[in-house]
């Protein structure tokens, strides 16, 4: 096997081409052409079950409970949101059409979260409408709606309060800052001994009889590769929560602390490992606990990235290779050679959105040329179309190459668009040398079947 950024499914076969849980890229490629989403299915169940059991233990051990949430904006299709539920996941939703997903794939409502900074009434009815277990609110606005919406429908809304801690990660590091300048959830921090934000918030859900408060919610961040952000977040959340209490009465029963755990997406890049990060978070939130003198609450967590994205790779076709002679801040000059493929940022945006990083390799032949700096490009007029920033590939490199980018299941078709009018790409499930289509490829028939001329 060729070991991460790639699936666990992925090996060479002996003339060097790429398979993926027993299937060559080549005949996928075949079957379903260029550019391509192709997920490795057991490596997505391995890595649901792998968080679920770690952390379920680790919590255990402490004596809390805990649930796992996969978190669907990374990627949901029907069948993605029902193998999380097979592996014991429940699944976090963030729009009226990732809720449908869900419901879609049978996910019992009370398994269900739904997210949002903006949630619509269409959609928080529909949320109450589907008994979701959770409903993360965002505002004090959203406090009120929800309410209102919740006595309309004669129902109680199970609501969390999303709050911000002040800690913030991704990356390697985290930062913590008193006032987080960003749109999502209300802070812990007061402005000159004012109440906070999010202690209002919460004393607000209580005044409301169509309001169940459940507890808190955090998230701090993503591809996040040190645990010790989770850790002071939890601590400052389970503080607010014992604060609650004191002003209240009301000891919240859960907790849940986000997902932003990181994944390898180079070669050489060490990913969280669930079973330590899991163990350093449960005794962290143990010992915050006896020091403030209050049970456990029940706690969650929602990775996303972490279980999808190592599972995830795409394949294109190169299209066009170009030698670019760059000039170096030194003076001297170097080439780096532009290979041009059949997707990019419409595919996936994230190097263009935030500079992200991936691998890529030629997968359909092996070479024995030497290699050369690359830039991988896509075919969109952008000069920032870039879908890997720098990577060595063979010097043979050419026209009609397959090319596959490694760790693509998160936030690629997920956050996918059609700019240039490109139809989005497939996405298949590859598993015990079988393959099958998950989201068929966008026709232009598709497209052009909302423009109403
Ligand atoms: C509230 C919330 N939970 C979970 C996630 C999932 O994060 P990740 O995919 O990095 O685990 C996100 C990502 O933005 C989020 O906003």
């Amino acid at each position: 096997m060729t070991g991460a950024p790639w699936s666990t499914g992925v090996g060479r076969l002996p003339d060097g081409a790429l398979a993926v849980a027993g299937v060559d890229v080549r005949d996928l490629v075949a079957e379903h052409g260029t550019p391509a989403y192709v997920l490795d299915e057991a490596d997505f169940r391995m890595r649901a079950h792998a968080y679920r059991t770690a952390f379920e233990a680790a919590f255990g051990a402490v004596g809390a409970g805990v649930d796992v949430y996969y978190a669907g904006k990374a990627l949901l299709t029907v069948a993605v949101a029902r193998w999380a539920r097979e592996e014991g996941l429940r699944v976090d939703t963030a729009s009226s059409g990732e809720l449908a997903v869900a419901l879609r794939a049978e996910v019992p409502g009370a398994e269900i979260g739904l997210h949002g900074n903006n949630k619509s009434d269409a959609e928080i009815l529909r949320a109450l409408d589907a008994g979701v277990g959770r409903i993360i609110v965002d505002s004090l606005v959203e406090i009120e709606r929800v309410a209102r919406l919740a006595g309309e429908r004669g129902v109680v809304a199970p609501v969390m309060v999303r709050v911000t801690t002040g800690v913030h990660a991704g990356g390697h590091e985290y930062i913590a800052t008193a006032h987080e300048d960003q749109k999502f959830g209300l802070s812990v921090n007061a402005a000159d001994g004012a109440e906070s934000p999010a202690m209002a918030a919460l004393l607000e859900v209580l005044k409301h009889p169509e309001l169940r408060l459940l507890g808190i919610h955090s998230h701090i961040g993503s591809q996040i590769l040190d645990p010790d952000g989770f850790e002071a977040a939890a601590r400052v959340v389970l503080r607010l929560r014992a604060d609650l209490s004191e002003r209240s009465g009301v000891l919240v029963d859960e907790v849940d602390l986000g997902g932003g755990y990181g994944i390898a997406y180079l070669p050489g890049d060490v990913a969280l490992d669930p079973e330590r990060v899991a163990k350093d978070i449960a005794q962290s939130v143990s010992g915050v606990c006896q020091e403030l003198g209050t049970s456990l609450p029940r706690f969650s967590i929602e990775p996303g990235r972490a279980i999808v994205g190592p599972a995830g790779l795409t394949l294109y076709t190169v299209g066009t290779v170009k030698p670019v002679t760059v000039s170096a801040d030194d003076g001297a000059d170097f080439t780096r050679t532009y290979v041009s493929v059949d997707g990019g940022m419409s595919d996936n945006i994230r190097p263009a959105l935030y500079g992200a990083a991936y691998h890529a390799e030629i997968v359909g032949r092996s070479s024995a040329a030497e290699t050369v700096l690359a830039r991988v490009v896509g075919k969109h007029c952008e000069s920032g179309d870039i879908v890997v920033h720098e990577v060595q590939l063979p010097a043979d490199v050419r026209a009609g190459d397959l090319l596959a980018v490694a760790a693509t299941g998160a936030y690629g078709r997920s956050m996918a668009s059609n700019y240039n009018m490109l139809p989005r790409p497939p996405v298949l499930a590859v598993s015990d040398g079988a393959s099958r289509v998950l989201v068929r490829r966008e026709t232009e028939d598709d497209l052009l079947g909302l423009d109403q001329g």
